[in-house]
């Protein structure tokens, strides 16, 4: 062969492997789209599928997604599942009863939303949470779905201007009595308490093993890794997207995950949310199956409201829970609301809103005929 026939060759060759590269990164690093199925095997309406689907989309912990429901032509019954438990961040389930509350608050709005009457029934002691609903279902308002799609979790700097006084009305007007929330601004002493003190416990908990490797395991490490699964927190939940995310996924492996410079740069983001937060609130109620159904209906209530406002929203839960009665002095709440069960951080973007990353199961996962 001659010579320039095996130097076109050679760079035929390397303009694939470059070509390939780029093309691979570019698929590896835009956002992930999961397709989504509402079938199931047995006869649900298509409203009630739909509904459930929506409901799905709520905030959780870790994004396990740790509820199960049993459906019949009237009411659904909404469990938690015990396979889906976080042993090590949640080892009384208080996080996983207060993400099925949310769960519930979506799935009530997305059934009356297509026209369905709906009733819930909540023992204080015991779950499952009974919805009921009847009626003649419609097509939903688009309208009302978007705010369920476009919800999520800010991971990125919140550098937009303080909030005021009349977010905080517009946040927590449709806030039941049954949840006392209590709103720290910027420069007040609450707001400097939530702020260090959100640092000082994520810190705490980022050095402790035990919860870094069930972190590590709720991980997604690639695009595949997440379409098999559908769940857990991928690159998108992390706030990592785009080119970083390519690197990311390059990088990282589940040991690696566990080490401490994962933990240092989980820190550093963790402080520079913190230090960003336009205002925090705090969300108390008593630690009753009950309260903390009405917890988690309370936080998707105030969320949907920020998202309509344009609103981000950061859960930051490590003060909660490791130092839920110092918080609860500290913060001058009165025994009578209950403990502290949520703390967000509340802040603009300077920018777009964003969306949902839309990671969830199929319905037929957590839905049964009962
Ligand atoms: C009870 C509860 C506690 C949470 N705690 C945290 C937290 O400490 N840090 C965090 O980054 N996100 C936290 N989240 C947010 C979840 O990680 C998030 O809802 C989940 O990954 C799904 O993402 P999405 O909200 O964008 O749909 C919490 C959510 C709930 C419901």
């Amino acid at each position: 062969m001659s010579h320039s026939k095996t130097k076109r060759l050679v760079l035929a060759a390397l303009a694939v492997v470059v070509v390939g590269g780029l093309t691979g990164g570019y698929l590896t690093g835009r956002p992930i789209q999961l397709e989504q199925d509402t079938s199931l095997l047995f006869d649900l309406p298509a409203e009630v599928r739909a509904s459930l689907y929506y409901a799905s989309l709520a905030p959780n912990s870790h994004n396990t997604q740790a509820w199960r429901v049993q459906a019949d032509s009237e009411r659904l019954l909404l469990d938690l599942d015990p396979d889906r438990r976080l042993a090590v961040a949640d080892p009384a389930g208080r996080e996983a009863i207060i993400s099925l509350g949310a769960f519930t608050e979506n799935l009530v709005r997305a059934l009356e939303a297509h026209g369905y009457q709906v009733t819930v029934e909540l023992d204080q002691d015991v779950l499952p949470v009974t919805v009921r609903y009847s009626g003649t279902p419609h097509d939903a308002d688009a309208a009302t779905n978007a705010w369920f799609t476009r919800r999520h979790t800010e991971k990125r700097p919140m550098d937009g201007p303080p909030l005021t006084a009349a977010d905080q009305a517009d946040l927590t007007a449709g806030l039941s009595g049954a949840v006392e929330s209590v709103w720290l601004p910027a420069g007040g002493a609450g707001f400097r308490y939530a702020t260090e003190g959100a640092k000082r416990a994520f810190r705490a908990q980022a050095d402790d093993p035990a919860g870094r490797a069930e972190f590590a395991d709720w991980l997604r490490l690639s695009n595949a890794e997440t379409r098999q699964r559908r769940d857990g927190l991928p690159a998108e939940q992390l706030g990592i997207t785009g080119l970083t995310k390519v690197m990311y996924y390059l990088t990282t492996s589940r040991a690696s995950a566990t080490g401490d410079s994962f933990a240092d740069q989980s820190i550093s983001q963790a402080e520079a949310q913190a230090d960003g937060c336009g205002a925090w609130v705090l969300l108390a109620a008593p630690a009753t199956p009950s309260g903390l159904i009405e917890t988690g209906r309370a936080l998707e209530s105030l969320w949907l409201a920020a998202t309509a406002a344009e609103i981000a929203v950061h859960p930051m839960s490590a003060l909660i829970e490791l130092e839920p009665n110092e918080t609860a002095q500290a913060l001058g709440l009165d025994q009578a609301a209950g403990q502290p069960q949520m703390l967000l951080c509340l802040g603009r973007i300077d920018g777009d809103y964003g969306q949902n990353a839309m990671i969830r199961r199929d319905i037929a996962d957590f839905v049964s005929a009962g």
